[in-house]
C-alpha cells in the first residue's frame, strides 16, 4: 500500500508520518519517504547515522541512482521495521541533478519501494516543483491532506481542487484538520472548502520540542487517538 501525505509547508506532515510510520511498522516493513530535497532530512529522522550521499533519495531519483531501491531505505536504528529515505547529512545542494526525467524515476522509485515494503508513506513537501507530486496523486492508494482549519488552509485546499480532479485523486482524499485548537470552527471550514474531515489533529505544544515522542500529556494522547483512527480508516484499503 503507499500512502502519500501531502499539504501546505509545516501542517505538520512529518510528525504524522512519523507516528503512522510507528504503528504500521508493528505489522509489516514500512518505508517512510521524505521528498524534501532542499535540505537533508534523514539527520532529523534518523538521529546518529552517518550515511554516505550515494544512499540518499537524490541520486535515486537523478538518473545516477540506481534501480535497487533497497540501496536509499535506511532502517530506523531504535525501531524495527522501519525505514526511511531522504537527503543524507554528506548531502551537498549539487550532489544530484533533478533532470526532465525526475518524475518518472519519482515513480520507480515509489513502486519498487512498495514490492520491498509492505507500507511506503510518501511524505510529501509543500513544493511544487517536488517531482513526487505525480506519483503521489496518481498513484497512492490514499492522499492524507492535513488542512489548517483557517482561511489560508481553506484557499489553499480550493486552489488545489482543479489538480486533484486532474489526475483523478478526488476520490482518495482524506481530508485532515491539522493543528486544530478550541478556537476553530471546523463546521465552518468544511463548508467553506466543500469537504469533510477525517480526523482533526490537534495542536500539541509539546511538539515544537520533543516531536512525536511529546508523551503522554493530555494533548499528545487527543493527538494519538487521532492517528489511530486515521490508522484504522487507512487498514481499510483493500488492494
Ligand atoms: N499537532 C501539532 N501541534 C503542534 N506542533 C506541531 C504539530 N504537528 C507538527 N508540529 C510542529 O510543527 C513544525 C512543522 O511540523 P512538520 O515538520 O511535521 O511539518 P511538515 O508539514 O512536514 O513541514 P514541511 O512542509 O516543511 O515538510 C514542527 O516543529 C513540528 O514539531
Ligand atoms: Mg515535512
Amino acid at each position: 500500500m503507499v500512502f502519500a501525505i501531502w499539504g501546505r509547508d509545516g501542517t505538520g506532515k512529518s510528525v504524522l508520518a512519523d507516528a503512522l510510520g510507528r504503528i504500521f511498522c508493528k505489522q509489516g516493513i514500512t518505508a517512510i519517504i521524505d521528498t524534501d530535497l532542499t535540505q537533508p532530512t534523514l539527520p532529523a529522522r534518523i538521529n546518529g547515522k552517518k550515511l554516505s550521499a550515494d544512499t540518499s533519495l537524490g541520486k535515486a531519483i537523478s538518473g545516477m541512482g540506481a534501480d535497487d531501491a533497497a540501496k536509499y531505505l535506511h532502517q530506523h536504528p531504535k525501531v524495527k521495521r522501519l525505514f526511511y529515505a531522504g537527503l543524507t547529512s554528506q548531502d551537498e545542494y549539487l550532489s544530484f541533478e533533478l533532470g526532465l526525467d525526475a518524475t518518472d524515476a519519482a515513480r520507480d522509485f515509489v513502486e519498487h519501494c512498495a514490492v520491498l515494503g509492505d507500507t511506503v508513506l510518501l511524505d510529501m513537501s509543500g513544493q511544487r516543483s517536488d517531482p513526487f507530486v505525480p506519483a503521489a496523486l496518481s498513484g497512492a492508494d490514499k492522499i492524507i491532506i492535513p488542512i489548517m482549519p483557517n482561511v489560508q488552509g481553506v484557499c489553499w485546499f480550493n486552489a488545489v481542487k482543479p489538480l486533484l480532479e486532474a489526475m483523478n485523486a478526488a476520490g482518495r482524499v482524506l481530508p485532515v484538520a491539522a493543528m486544530a485548537d478550541r478556537q476553530h470552527d471546523l463546521s465552518v471550514v468544511e463548508k467553506a472548502a466543500d469537504m469533510r474531515f477525517i480526523a482533526a489533529l490537534p495542536y500539541v505544544r509539546e511538539f515544537r520540542q520533543d516531536g512525536a515522542d511529546a508523551g503522554t500529556t493530555p494533548a499528545a494522547t487527543r493527538y494519538a487517538k487521532q492517528v489511530q483512527k486515521i490508522f484504522g480508516m487507512l487498514r481499510e484499503v483493500k488492494v
